[in-house]
Order: structure tokens, then sequence, then C-alpha cells
């Protein structure tokens, strides 16, 4: 559709169910709900992917599967409102029992007690909630966001790129079986809510709807999905593409590494965050990786952060986070991109249900 005759649409508000041709209203609903989004409609997520995933490919059926298609399709905000849950009894209690949400709000408290600070652990949950969905890519017939990366033993966790993250995944086993008496909430599950909770606890990180009810599956993912920290542009993007990430949903994920402290990327420099302030989700870390050679001695830049930040095709986005406002850009761009990371390889998004509620507000 031509953007005049969009804009000619929606300034005479004409009904979507008197459009004329077959998928015309949703267009036009998609541009209006996506600008009062703050999505790509009004600028601010240009370039973002817009796909849909595992069985909402073939039947968006339900009002969940409906509300998670908006979000991946960005005319909903992957944001979420500061609404809050209440426990409505003690755990194991009738009155908890008889609630979805309130196993996961105690989960959930447990999580963010051990993550306060952007921790340690917190650093490292948002790092596991990225490696266990990640296996997955639109030729695999598995993987994903399934629990794999703990429940398949050493034989996804024991791979190169997975040095580092035994310590959370043990942690996160552990709030497993604590919490299996009471309803026995999923593996893939506790992970995605883990990355989501240590997102919104360190200082600055967006609050990202998050789902439950995801299957669980202890085969190792597939290998060779995840990227490496010397790799080209060119390479990153045609990774992340087969994932339904577009170049700037790469860019905007990538601030991740603002909470970052790489121990096995250079050991020489164990320890070295990738910006100056590791403890706090901010923008500091596309401003420094633009302007701090490869071989400084305070902050670890790794070459792949460095292509993509000087790539014509994704610069013009790193450009923007790193400028004036780029805070409030980014936080919507990473929430939209990880919110997509989180359902990577879910084939049942019909049937999950929204535990947004249970995660602490942002700091
Ligand atoms: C081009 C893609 C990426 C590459 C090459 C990459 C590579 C790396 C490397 C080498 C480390 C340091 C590991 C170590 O030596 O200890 C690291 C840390 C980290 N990565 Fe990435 N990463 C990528 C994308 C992402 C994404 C998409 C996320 C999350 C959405 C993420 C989250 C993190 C976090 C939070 C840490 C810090 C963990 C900690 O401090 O314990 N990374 N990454």
């Amino acid at each position: 559709m031509k953007p005049s005759l969009v804009v000619t649409l929606a300034l005479c508000h004409v009904p979507s169910s008197t459009l004329a041709y077959p998928g015309m209203a949703e267009t036009l609903a998609d541009i209006q709900a996506r600008t009062q989004a703050g999505g790509s409609g009004s600028g601010t997520l240009e370039g973002r992917s817009t796909d849909l995933l595992g069985d909402l490919l073939s039947s968006v059926a339900t009002a969940i599967g409906t509300t998670i298609a908006g979000i991946l399709k960005g005319t909903a905000s992957a944001v979420a409102d500061a609404v809050t849950y209440k426990a409505p009894g003690a755990l194991g209690s009738d009155a908890c029992n008889k609630d979805k949400l309130c196993v996961w709000k105690y989960i959930s408290d447990d999580l963010a007690s051990s993550f306060n600070g952007c921790s340690d652990l917190a650093r490292a949950a948002i790092r596991l909630g990225f490696h266990d969905a990640a296996t997955w890519d639109k030729s695999s017939p598995y993987g994903g966001a399934d629990g794999s990366i703990v429940l398949s033993g050493n034989a996804e966790l024991g791979r190169l790129e997975n040095r580092g993250l035994s310590p959370v995944a043990a942690f996160e086993k552990s709030i497993y079986d604590k919490y299996s008496p009471y309803g026995k909430p999923g593996m893939a599950d506790i992970i995605q809510l883990a990355a989501n909770v240590a997102t919104v606890v360190c200082p600055g990180g967006p609050r990202i709807r998050t789902f439950a009810g995801r299957k669980d599956d202890s085969r190792a993912g597939p290998t060779g999905k995840l990227p490496s920290p010397v790799q080209s542009a060119e390479a990153l993007i045609a990774l992340f593409q087969a994932k339904t990430f577009t170049a700037s949903d790469l860019v905007a994920l990538l601030g991740a590494h603002s909470t970052s402290r790489q121990q096995f990327f250079d050991p020489s420099r164990a320890g070295l965050p990738q910006d100056s302030t590791p403890q706090t989700w901010d923008t500091r870390y596309y401003q420094e990786t633009l302007s701090v050679p490869l071989d400084s001695r305070s902050i670890v830049v790794f070459p792949s952060d460095k292509n993509i930040a000087t790539y014509q095709e994704t610069k013009g986005t790193w450009n923007g986070f790193a400028g004036v406002g780029g805070q409030g850009r980014w936080a919507r761009a990473y929430a939209s991109a990880y919110f997509r990371m989180s359902m990577l390889g879910v084939t049942n998004m019909n049937n999950l249900y929204d535990i947004t509620r249970v995660l602490p507000l942002p700091r």
C-alpha cells in the first residue's frame, strides 16, 4: 500500500470492516496501533522485525495468541505497564494453589533477591536466556527457549560458547527443583522469567512482558546457532536474520553488553566490563564501543560489537542509541527484540499465559 493511501484512510477514520480489500483492514489497524505503542509508525522502532513465529504462523487461535501476535508484529508494546500482583496466600496454601500466577510471584521474588544490584548472577541470567533461546533458527526442527541449556546436563552447557554459564544454570536449576512441588513450573519459563527479572532489576532496564507455559525439552539444542565475538557484521546479521531478527533488532539486543563482564573472551583481561557502568542498563555501551580501542586495559570491546557499530547497515541505529534520547529508544527496541528472543522455537504460543505482573517494577 502506498503511504499516501494509508494516510488518506487514517484521516478518514474509515471503520476497518468497510475497507475494500482483504488484508487492508489489518494493515491499517497495525499501523495505527504501532503508532500508539510508540512503534515503528512513530519512527521509534524503525526496522524491527514483525514476523510471526511458531504455531502463530498457522493460526492465531486464542486471546493469548492474539496478544503475543500483536507484540511480535509491533502493534502492541513489549514493555509492560506498571501493574503488579500480590500473592493471595503463602506458597502451598489453597489460595495460592488456585491461582496460576501465585507460584510465579514467589519465584520472581526469589530471583530478584539474588539479582539485586545487577549482580553477577543477574548479568549471567540475561545471557543464559539468550543462549537457551538462540539455538533455534528457521531451519531448526527443535531447539529454542525450551530449557535445554539446563535440562540436557552438560551436553549444551559444556559447549565452548556457554563457558561461564554453569553457576547461573545451577542456580536456576535449584529454583526449578525448589518450586517443582508447587505445580511444576517449567525450566524454559524459569530461564526466560529470570532473564526478564534480571533486566528490570538492573537500574535502567525495561520491564519486558513475560509469558509462561512453554514446553521443556531435555535434548541439547542444535549446534552452530550462536554468534562468535570475532564474526563479521555480515555473518552476524545473517545469523540473526535466520532467527527472524532484523539488523536493527541485533543492534538493540547487543545493548545487553551494557551489563557485562567478560571472563573467557580474553582471559588476560578477565573481569573487565564492556562499558564503564556494568551495573547499569544504560547506553554508555553504545558510546564506548565506538570510542574505546580494542586493546584498552579498562574496557573490553568485542570485535563483533565494533563490527556492528561501524557497519554501513547498522551504524545509523547504533548512533541513534548512543545519542541524545537513546536510552528510551533503546529500552523499547530491546524489549521488543528480547520478547521475540523469548519465543524462539516455542510452538504453543496460543496456550501460554501472561505472568508479566509478577515482575518487579523498574529500579
Ligand atoms: C553478536 C552477538 C553476540 C556475541 C558475539 C556475544 C558474545 C559475548 C561474549 C564473548 C561474552 C563474554 C563471555 C565471557 O568471556 O565471559 C558475552 C557476555 C554477555 N552477553 Fe553476549 N554476545 C552476543 C549477543 C548477546 C545478546 C543478544 C545478549 C542478550 C540479549 C547477550 C548478553 C550477554 C550478557 C548479559 C553478557 C555478560 C554476562 C556476564 O557478565 O556474566 N549477548 N557475550
